[in-house]
């Protein structure tokens, strides 16, 4: 495997499962209305808000229905909404959502919203056309497994050895940099771009993580399948699940190097969200809701590439490993519902396009 992943579970899954997201998403409003007041743009003119890594939708259209509030408020004279994400996003279901009662189209009928199906570490609309960029919860996954990876026992930044983690945060820097070098092309001068993902402080030791927790539970997950000879040890050993947290610092390099030309750094900054299943769990109290509720929620996100990077090596076949997989992750967190916190760190990067 050389991709990434193929999107997030569809057929309405991970909208059903992603609430940690719409909750990543409503912490960044108040960052919306400020790159909304930081657009150096003409109030009068249309506008083009992009939204990168939309999936099913969502939560896309929240932020979008939030963006284009703002922007009427700013007088914009009618807008383009374009939604990104891989070829093989769940098209039809944002699709549906789009004509459903959740939709912005309601709002602002005379909408025009227009499907990029293309990666975004490669420029997916014309130069200089997009206002108002926006990104949740997305910019964190690679574009690719790093190359020439042999970790057999870890899965994750957090816990990678130290050789292995500099192939992951080789691979996530020149991720990074080719998403903002597209954006930059995009962008209108002056336009702005708001990006949220997962972060970490950076601490020399122990750093603190996004997801380290959940990530710790999905590796002892495979690595008894491994242990048991269900999942070949090689091929565990080449994978490393390909989402990385970034430091303040990993996320301004390109605006001080490559991009300083550019791009602008209007802000950059951590802040912690609260797991929603954690929240319900101390509300109510009830275990086995929690343990399916986080287990679904980790099930939306991460089956494609576990799928196609490691289960579909498996003895017993690619559905069976999966299923039994997220059942084993759900009895792990039913038995020790407290071991394996989600400890959120949210990073968000906001730019604007240099006149
Ligand atoms: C966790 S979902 C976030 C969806 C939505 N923005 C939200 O906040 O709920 C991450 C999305 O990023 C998309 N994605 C991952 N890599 C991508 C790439 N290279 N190009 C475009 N989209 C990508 C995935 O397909 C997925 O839909």
């Amino acid at each position: 495997m050389t991709g990434a992943t193929e999107g997030m579970k569809g057929g309405g899954y991970y909208d059903a499962n992603s609430s940690f997201q719409a909750k990543v998403a409503a912490s960044g409003d108040a960052l919306l209305e400020q790159a909304v007041a930081a657009l150096a743009v003409p109030a009068d003119a249309p506008v083009t808000v992009a939204d990168y890594g939309s999936s099913e939708g969502r939560n896309s259209i929240a932020t979008v229905t939030t963006a284009l509030s703002l922007l009427s408020a700013r007088r914009a004279a009618g807008f383009a909404v374009l939604h990104n994400d891989l070829p093989t996003n769940d098209w039809r279901g944002l699709a549906a959502n789009l004509a459903g009662p959740g939709s912005y189209l309601w709002r602002f009928p005379d909408t025009r919203t227009l499907f990029a199906p293309r990666s975004f570490f490669e420029p997916v609309t014309l130069p200089a056309t997009v206002t108002l960029g926006t990104s949740g919860s997305s910019a964190h996954w690679l574009s690719r497994q790093p190359a020439g990876l042999d970790m057999p026992r870890s899965l994750y930044r957090s816990d990678a050895p130290p050789d292995q983690r500099a192939k992951i945060l080789s691979q996530a820097a020149a991720d990074w940099e080719a998403f903002l070098a597209a954006r930059a092309e995009e962008l209108q001068p002056g336009g702005v771009l708001l990006v949220q993902m997962l972060g970490t402080d950076g601490a020399p030791d122990p750093a603190r993580v996004s997801a380290a927790g959940l990530l710790k539970l999905m590796n002892s997950c495979a690595l008894a399948l491994v242990d048991e000879g269900e999942i070949p040890a090689d091929v565990y050993a080449r994978y490393a699940f390909p989402v990385v947290p970034r430091t303040v610092d990993e996320a301004t390099a390109p605006m001080t190097g490559s991009l300083a030309d550019r791009l602008d750094l209007l802000h950059c900054g951590l802040n912690d969200v609260t797991s929603p299943y954690e929240a319900a769990l101390a509300r109510t109290g009830d275990v086995a809701a929690f343990a399916r509720d986080y287990a679904a929620f980790t099930r939306a996100f991460s089956e494609s590439s576990l799928r196609d990077g490691v289960f579909r090596f498996a003895k017993a076949g690619v559905d069976v490993v999966t299923d039994r997989f997220y059942a084993m992750m759900q009895d792990a967190l039913a038995a020790r519902p407290e071991a394996y916190p989600f400890e959120d760190l949210t990073l968000s990067v906001m730019v604007r396009r240099r006149r």
